[in-house]
């Protein structure tokens, strides 16, 4: 098993881990369809041209079997998706049905994210676990602990001091595998679904 820097042919394999390691997230607001990998297929080749090589994946024989995705400035993606045309060819393609999403899922979707950047808005700025998953039929072999770890070997050789996530209360072992790698508990923040904690890991 080696963790090395995601590349464009790893983003199907991503997308598939996405929506198996996160099925109840999502649908909580629409069915997992053909359409709705596609839309987050290209949310990862956008995550991966803004992020570069803090997106890595754990390959072994070319297979992916996990993924994280660390973003040192934030803003870099509200960027990217502008400036790529991103963003445009995103609510054109909810509005036009594309991705599969009906009005209300949309703003479903919108009205969760504005609840969560209510939140955003009033903490301290930092770097951030994005997303981190493991396939299903690999957990609890130490995979999440070795991504976890390269990332944030790679935010610390980019100076970074301080990273943020968010995890559910209940998802015993993204808690666990956090709390091992220095991350603590500073506050809660909730969305429709519920929960979140928010953890920090602080360089001292
Ligand atoms: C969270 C996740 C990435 C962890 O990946 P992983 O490869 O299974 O993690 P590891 O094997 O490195 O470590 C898991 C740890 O949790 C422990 N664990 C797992 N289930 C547990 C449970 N129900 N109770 C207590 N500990 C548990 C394991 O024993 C292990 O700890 P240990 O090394 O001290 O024994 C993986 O479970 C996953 O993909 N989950 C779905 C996506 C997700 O929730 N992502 C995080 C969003 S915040």
């Amino acid at each position: 098993m080696k963790i090395i820097s995601a590349q464009a042919q790893h983003i199907d394999m991503v997308t598939e881990i996405f929506c198996l390691a996160f099925e109840n997230s999502i649908t909580f607001f629409t069915p997992v369809t053909q359409k709705v990998k596609n839309a987050l297929r290209e949310i990862f080749h956008l995550l991966h041209r803004v992020f570069g090589q803090s997106f890595m994946v754990a390959l072994k024989d070319n297979e992916v079997y996990g993924y994280i995705v660390m973003a040192d400035d934030i803003k870099k993606l509200w960027t990217g998706a502008l400036t790529s045309g991103f963003l445009r060819k995103a609510i054109m393609s909810s509005i036009s049905g594309e991705y599969g999403l009906t009005p209300s899922t949309f703003y479903k979707i919108v009205q969760n994210k504005l609840l969560y950047f209510r939140f955003e808005m009033t903490t301290k700025p930092s770097a951030q676990l994005l997303s981190i998953a493991v396939h299903p039929n690999h957990h609890s072999k130490g995979i999440g602990q070795k991504l976890l770890a390269e990332g944030i070997k790679h935010m610390k050789s980019l100076g970074v001091k301080r990273i943020k996530l968010e995890a559910r209360p209940d998802n015993i072992s993204a808690v666990k595998i956090y709390e091992k790698h220095g991350f603590h508990t500073v506050g809660e923040a909730k969305d429709l679904q519920g929960k979140w904690l928010i953890m920090i890991r602080e360089e001292r």
